[in-house]
C-alpha cells in the first residue's frame, strides 16, 4: 500500500474488530461517554479541545450543573459564563461556547444543528469537533481526527514522510473515513482517541500491548517488541 492509498477491505475490517475488542476491555469509563445529548458533547469537546481528561473531568460536571442546556447558557451573562470557565485557562472557549448557544437559541430553536455545514460555521467548531459532534451526538458515520488519532492513523497505515504535512492531514482523513464501521460508530471513535491516550502514545508507544502491532506499519522502529 503507497502512502496516499487506502487500506483495503479486509484489514479496514481487521483494524476495526481489533480495535473494538480492545476498548470493550479497556475503554475509558467517562461521563460524555453516556450520553447522547449534543450540548454535552459539545461542552466536552470544547473543553477537551486544550486540557487533559483528568482537568475536565470535575469541571465539565459542574458546568452542566451550573448550564444545563444551550438555553441556560445562552441565557447567562458573558462576563458570569466567563468566570465559570476560568480555572481551565484564560482563553476563547467560553466566549466561542457562550457564542453557539446563543445561536443555537436564536436560530436553530435552542438545538444544536447536525449537519456537517451548519456545525462548521460556528467559530470554534472545527473539522474535529464536527465530527465529534455527530458521531457521538447524532450517530452519523462521520469521521475524526485529532492528534491522537492522526498519530494513530499515521503509524499503523503510513509510516513515512512528514506526519504533520498537508497532504499526510488530507490522506490521514480519508483514512479515518475509509475506517469507519457501519454501526458502532461512536464506539469505534471513542476507541480510536482512547489507544492514542493509552497506548499508541507519543513518546513511547505501548506497541507490546497494542491490538494493532500486527498490522502496524510501524511497529519495528517504535521501540521494544
Ligand atoms: N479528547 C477529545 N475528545 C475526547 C473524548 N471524547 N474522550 C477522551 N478524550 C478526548
Amino acid at each position: 500500500m503507497s502512502a496516499a492509498s487506502l487500506p483495503p477491505p479486509p484489514q479496514r475490517q481487521r483494524f476495526r474488530r481489533a480495535l473494538l475488542a480492545w476498548y470493550a476491555a479497556h475503554g475509558r469509563d467517562l461521563p460524555w461517554r453516556t450520553t447522547p445529548d449534543p450540548y454535552h458533547i459539545l461542552v466536552s469537546e470544547i473543553m477537551l479541545q486544550q486540557t487533559q481528561v483528568d482537568r475536565v473531568l470535575p469541571k465539565y460536571l459542574e458546568w452542566l450543573d451550573r448550564y444545563p442546556s444551550l438555553a441556560a447558557l445562552a441565557a447567562a451573562p458573558g462576563r458570569e459564563v466567563a468566570r465559570a470557565w476560568r480555572p481551565l485557562g484564560y482563553n476563547i472557549r467560553p466566549r466561542r461556547l457562550h457564542a453557539i448557544a446563543r445561536e443555537a437559541v436564536a436560530r436553530y430553536d435552542g438545538r444544536l444543528p447536525s449537519d456537517a455545514d451548519t456545525l462548521l460555521s460556528f467559530k470554534g467548531i472545527g473539522a474535529y469537533t464536527a465530527g465529534a459532534i455527530r458521531s457521538f451526538a447524532f450517530g452519523q458515520r462521520a469521521a475524526i481526527l485529532d492528534t491522537n488519532v492522526a498519530r494513530v492513523l499515521f503509524r499503523v497505515f503510513v509510516a513515512r514522510g512528514d506526519p504533520k504535512g498537508h497532504a499526510t492531514r488530507k490522506h490521514l482523513w480519508t483514512v479515518s473515513e475509509a475506517l469507519l464501521p457501519r454501526t458502532r460508530v461512536f464506539d469505534f471513535n471513542q476507541a480510536l482517541m482512547d489507544l492514542g491516550a493509552l497506548v499508541c502514545v507519543a513518546r513511547t508507544p505501548k506497541c507490546p500491548v497494542c491490538p494493532l502491532a500486527r498490522m502496524c506499519r510501524s511497529r519495528h522502529s517504535l521501540g521494544p517488541p
